[in-house]
């Protein structure tokens, strides 16, 4: 096994120590007034975000706040997405919202951090618009988040305006990992493990690699020991992420691939399933098919984004592969493991994008069959080159072929939905069904779900299901004695 000298001990030990003196000091003042502080995090975005609040979690609990599902809380954070305009609309009308709220309860802290964190157009709009927000911090340092809240709570006995005690501490990138520090988790049987930060493959409309910075690849022993921890809490199913996980441990001395890590992973007695997000086509290794092809516990589902089917546009996105390439790859995956589900996403109206680029779109979902696909109209970011190139698509034939798109979309998910009815798959049980009590909600291998009436201590338990009727998304079954 090898280290790299990015994983920072030192680190670690200060924020614990910090960590330490707050909750001390919420100790005391609990003692006091006999009411414990709560906290709510907003998530926007993707895993990865997911996984980043998680950890953000785990500390403000260490610390003592108490978890509630609202904004009406003592800390609110909105961790922030970026990657379409969108993401960004919705934050600002959360924060107006919890500036009216915050103007009800003094004491509240606001904190905002995430991708959207690393444009400084929005610090500076929120600087600007939102001057209530207490705390400000981006992707890099969301370890340092009790350092951040016990630095805004002295400025609140030093300083006199709020502007002087707002708390601001952004970093353009990292080559730091800091591990060991405390965490929560979403579900007690399933959970997200970091396996790479970062991207370096600049799709040429995408903001993420300005905004989570570099790749870096944590060690191999620190995520093999991660797993073991998870399996010994009764983990079964673990989802390793990152942007492109196929480039994980190009920068760990010696080189390791992903297909040697998975090979790792499932050695790991208690995990019964692995899955992983994101994979590029351009870095799709066959040793990784093969490696997924033989694998009991990996599960029979690749997100493989697509993005264009025009050999063309994929050159000016800087994806690095041709639409045969990826039509090849379909092949030879579906090959190895005749019964995976591939799902992708898809950009309609890219700049310049024609009738034709966008037929070829159309056409590789004809041919794939996905099971699913995320479908985006193309989002302008500034600072990527595609924002300046010519030729932007109209917005009434975007959202023409948009549709037209979804609804290719859609009988390739009607095709592909039914392919398990009347079979028995192993199902992980993951909660009581929203909309009816009496049913539980169970995930196959290849990611689908299933409605079946049972028990709910059988949650957090794989058990085979019978699949007898399928609904489009999801199927009806019935638990296998
Ligand atoms: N790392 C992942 C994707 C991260 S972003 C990968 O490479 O697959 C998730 C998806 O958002 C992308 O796959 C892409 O389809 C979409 N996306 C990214 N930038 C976009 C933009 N500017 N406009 C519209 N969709 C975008
Ligand atoms: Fe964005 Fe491309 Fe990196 Fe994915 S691989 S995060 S689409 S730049
Ligand atoms: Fe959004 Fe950042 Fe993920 S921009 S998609 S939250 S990496």
């Amino acid at each position: 096994m090898n280290n790299t000298d990015n994983t920072n001990e030192f680190e670690t030990k200060k924020q614990l120590d910090i960590i330490n003196e707050l909750k001390e000091r919420y100790d005391v003042e609990y003692k006091k007034s006999g009411t414990r502080k709560t906290y709510h995090i907003e998530t926007f975005g993707c895993q990865m975000n997911s996984r980043d609040s998680e950890k953000i979690s785990g500390i403000l609990k260490q610390i003592g706040y108490d978890e509630t599902d609202t904004e009406d809380a003592d800390f609110v954070l909105y961790n922030t997405c970026t990657v379409r305009e969108n993401a960004n609309n919705r934050v600002y009308g959360r924060l107006g919202y919890v500036g009216r709220l915050k103007k009800m309860r003094p004491g509240m802290l606001v904190a905002i951090c995430g991708c959207m964190m690393q444009e400084t157009t929005a610090v500076e709009k929120i600087k600007g618009s939102y001057p209530f927000v207490d705390i400000i911090f981006g992707t890099h340092n969301i370890f340092k988040i009790a350092e951040l809240i016990k630095t805004r709570l002295d400025n609140e006995v030093n300083s006199g305006k709020h502007s002087d005690k707002m708390v601001i501490d952004l970093w353009k990138d990292t080559d730091m990992i800091v591990e060991s520090l405390p965490n929560d988790r979403k579900y007690p049987f399933k959970a997200g493990v970091n396996i790479i930060f970062g991207c370096n493959n600049f799709c040429s409309y995408c903001i993420v690699p300005y905004v989570r910075g570099r790749e870096r690849s944590r060690n191999l022993e620190d995520i093999i020991d991660e797993i073991k921890l998870l399996a010994n809490d009764g983990v079964k199913e673990i989802m390793l992420l990152g942007q492109n996980v196929n480039s994980y441990g190009k920068n760990l001395e010696p080189k390791i691939g992903f297909a040697r890590l998975l090979q790792e992973a499932e050695k790991v007695d208690g995990i019964e399933r692995i899955r992983f997000m994101t994979s590029h086509p351009k870095d799709l290794s066959q040793e990784l098919i093969d490696v997924m092809g033989s694998s009991k516990k990996i599960c029979k589902h690749l997100h493989l984004p697509l993005q264009s089917g025009s050999t063309r546009l994929l050159s000016i996105m800087n994806r690095k592969y041709t639409k045969e390439d990826y039509l090849d790859l379909v092949t030879r995956i579906k090959k190895a493991i005749p019964d995976i589900s591939l799902t992708t996403d898809i950009i309609v109206a890219f700049p310049g994008e024609t009738e034709e680029d966008f037929m070829d779109t159309i056409d590789v979902v004809k041919k794939v069959g996905f099971d699913s696909a995320f479908t985006f109209l193309y989002s302008k970011r500034t600072g990527t080159p595609a924002a300046t190139m010519d030729d932007q698509i109209e917005e009434s034939v975007a959202k023409e072929r948009f549709d037209r798109l979804l609804k290719e979309v859609q009988v390739s998910s009607a095709k592909a939905a039914g392919r398990d009815e009347h079979t028995v798959q192993d199902v992980l049980v993951e909660e009581v069904n929203s909309q009816n009590e009496d049913l539980l909600t169970g995930r196959l291998s290849n990611n689908m779900l299933v409605h079946f009436p049972g028990d709910k201590s059988l949650i957090g338990t794989i058990i085979p299901v019978y699949l007898k009727e399928s609904k489009g998304f999801y199927y009806i079954g019935n638990q296998v004695e």
